[in-house]
């Protein structure tokens, strides 16, 4: 008799059947996948029987699913929202990217960076187009564990316009702005010319943000600028830096702030003359962050991470130097 017939029979309590999916599934010969599979069979079935789940509440969860798999796009990834908003991301994160001691910590990707973001020159503005913000100068080095310099990093730069929304998300989808790469000098020192980041929700029009509303939760992220920091020979790091005075610091919707990367956003009245240089002309800011690489652990550099991810969200990987 097939061995599922015989399971069969035993199924009559809801733990003869967890016991019986588990040896179905205990046979797969990816040592990896059976670990994974077998624990993620015990905790789905230990949440069901936890919950005492309905069959209604069953099938609310698949529309659900259902409904976040229609919005999904090249522009729209509502599972890893679905990740970010219950917290998922970051311990990922955490577990994946342990760094040493002192080196700078990594933050959630989130599902707006793009590929093909100009190469700018020192300085730079990568808010050409937005006239609403704040002139703001962020500026420092990127070192090694030893606090020597890295010339020639590339940091990969992006944020949201002042409107709160990024490129893809507003009138011309397919215009690139908000994003810059950016290289270090000979002394490691890096340059940006952008306008002061804003708070902004997650998008919230779809099954992530009918959850955010039912729990009573907001979609707000404290106002941040993403990098993707690399160099030869480190491991590279994908990180926001936050502004010390924003309200959402302490309940950001993807749970990603970490006090490390909280920085001062200074105001200045009048343009000192780097700030002339550069075309500012009336009041702006200054930020001003250094990057701490580790030592590379995998061949891997920066790009394929960014890819890797990306990938994910179904666009096309594109290996490039960085
Ligand atoms: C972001 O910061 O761009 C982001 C992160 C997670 C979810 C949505 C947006
Ligand atoms: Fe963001």
């Amino acid at each position: 008799m097939p061995d599922g017939q015989a399971d069969l029979r035993r199924n009559t309590t809801e733990d003869d059947i967890t016991e019986s999916v588990l040896r179905r599934f205990a046979g797969t010969s990816d040592p990896r996948l059976r670990q994974i599979m077998l624990s993620l069979i015990k905790h789905l079935h230990a949440f069901v029987k936890d919950v005492a789940l309905t069959e209604a509440e069953w099938f609310k969860a698949i529309e659900i699913l259902t409904d976040a798999g229609k919005m999904c796009s090249d522009k729209r990834q509502e599972f890893i929202l679905f990740s970010d908003a219950l917290g998922v991301s970051m311990v990922v994160d955490l577990l994946d990217h342990r760094k040493p001691d002192g080196a700078t910590e990594s933050t959630v990707f989130g599902p707006f960076h793009r590929l093909g973001a100009p190469e700018l020159p020192p300085g730079g503005n990568m808010a050409h187009r937005d006239t609403e913000g704040v002139p703001t100068l962020v500026s420092g080095r990127v070192v090694d564990m030893a606090g020597k310099p890295i010339a020639g990093a590339l940091l990969d730069v992006w944020q949201t316009q002042t409107n709160g929304l990024y490129d893809a998300q507003d009138e011309n989808p397919d215009d690139l702005h908000m994003r810059g790469k950016f290289r270090t000098d000979s002394e490691g020192r890096y340059l940006i010319r952008t306008v002061r980041p804003v708070h902004y929700p997650i998008p919230s029009d779809g099954p992530v943000g009918q959850m955010l509303k039912a729990t009573g939760g907001h979609p707000y992220r404290p106002a941040h600028i993403h990098f993707v920091v690399s160099a030869e020979g480190c491991e590279p790091v994908t990180t926001h830096i936050f502004d010390r005075d924003d309200p959402y610091l302490a309940s950001d919707a993807v749970f990603a702030v970490k006090d490390s990367l909280i920085c001062d956003f200074v105001q200045h009245g009048e343009p000192d003359a780097t700030a002339r240089d550069l075309g500012v002309t009336g009041p702006y800011l200054t930020a001003s962050f250094d990057f701490r690489l580790a030592p590379a652990t995998t061949e891997l550099g920066t790009v394929i991470d960014a890819a890797a991810r990306l990938a994910a969200l179904g666009r096309q990987e594109k290996r490039t130097a960085c």
